[in-house]
């Protein structure tokens, strides 16, 4: 063995002139990954706890027991925050959408539900979280459609996403205020993540920053339209952070199930993977102010079912254990 590999330097050391380095949390890996979170990430998102589903299950009841527990871990090791997220069309209680009578609301009955939960959430954490995604995946990856349909375009109107920036501005005006999507890499949708965005800097709305989910795999998206991407979004001259990263050990449409452990050849691609995708956030460190994996080793991780229920997967640079794959070597060979 490398000699050099003896000594396992602290992820977010090795990138400490560069951007800060994140993990998704919940309340499981919290506790049972509490010494490699301390060790390895100087940021932390709470991985589904602090969605609107989660927060306010019912009109006006919060639970905030998990979030709390987050900020308290965070505070206690000196980590900085990124909320997500405020505004979604998922994992979002209906209650929202419906009076009392089980009857969709109107515009304006929305808008004030939406900012009474983003005032309580974001005026309960104000100072504790530095960035929020504001609003999550609202353009369509259908190609003849802009915005996806969801409850809040079709009761609010396009302007949903500026309200809800504007909301969280109030909310907490020293906040950076991202919008967030997947799929961002791929020319056709960033062209309407980037239209969308520059609309919205047209029209004055507080939004500071692009979240780049980088959901990837080891085939795509391709290293050319990642550059692409990254170029085109800071040409709005925002910050941008990786948000949700994880590199796939299987391409998009492969099924396959059989593996019950990465082959050396998954490893290694990955590792290839890992060192351009890290090359190239350090290219652009004057743009991209975090990254952010969707998890923090190989125990965990949402892929483990989706889009294949049950299939294990393996996307991060630390392995079943916590121990540094080959991936996590390349990142952190940065001479
Ligand atoms: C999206 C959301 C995340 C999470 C992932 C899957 O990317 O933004 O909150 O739900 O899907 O874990």
């Amino acid at each position: 063995m490398d000699q050099k590999r003896t000594i396992i330097p602290a992820l977010h050391e090795v990138y400490k002139d560069y951007f800060s380095i994140g993990a998704a949390v919940n309340s499981k890996t919290l506790s049972s990954d509490k010494e490699l979170l301390k060790k390895h990430f100087n940021s932390l998102t709470a991985e589904n706890e602090m969605k609107f589903g989660l927060l306010q299950p019912q009109e006006g009841v919060y639970t905030f027991d998990q979030a709390d527990k987050l900020v308290a871990f965070a505070d206690e090791n000196g980590m900085k925050l990124r909320g997500h997220t405020l505004v979604w069309h998922n994992q979002t209680s209906d209650w929202i959408f419906t009076n009392k009578d089980g009857l969709q609301v109107d515009r304006d009955t929305l808008l004030a539900r939406m900012e009474a939960h983003i005032s309580t959430v974001m005026g309960r954490y104000k100072g504790s979280f530095y960035s929020w995604d504001v609003v999550n995946e609202a353009i369509s990856d259908d190609h003849a459609e802009y915005l996806r349909q969801s409850k809040w375009l079709e009761i609010i109107g396009e302007d949903f996403i500026a309200k809800a920036f504007e909301f969280a501005h109030k909310a907490d005006p020293n906040a950076s205020l991202f919008y967030n999507d997947y799929n961002e890499s791929d020319p056709e949708k960033r062209e309407k993540i980037y239209r969308l965005v520059k609309s919205l800097l047209e029209k004055d709305v507080p939004i500071h920053g692009i979240g780049l989910q980088a959901h990837w795999n080891l085939y795509a998206p391709n290293l050319d339209d990642i550059r692409a991407a990254i170029e085109r979004y800071a040409s709005l001259g925002l910050q941008l952070q990786i948000t949700e990263m994880d590199v796939s050990a299987f391409a998009w449409d492969d099924r396959r199930t059989d593996l019950t452990q990465p082959t050396e050849e998954i490893l290694e691609l990955q590792a290839k993977r890992y060192e351009e995708f890290f090359k190239l956030f350090r290219e652009y460190r004057d743009v991209i102010t975090n990254v952010t994996f969707w998890g923090a080793n190989d125990a965990y991780t949402w892929l483990s079912n989706f889009p294949v229920p049950g299939r294990k997967n393996w996307p991060f640079v630390l392995d079943e254990k916590g121990t540094p794959k080959e991936s996590f070597w390349k990142i952190t060979d940065i001479k």
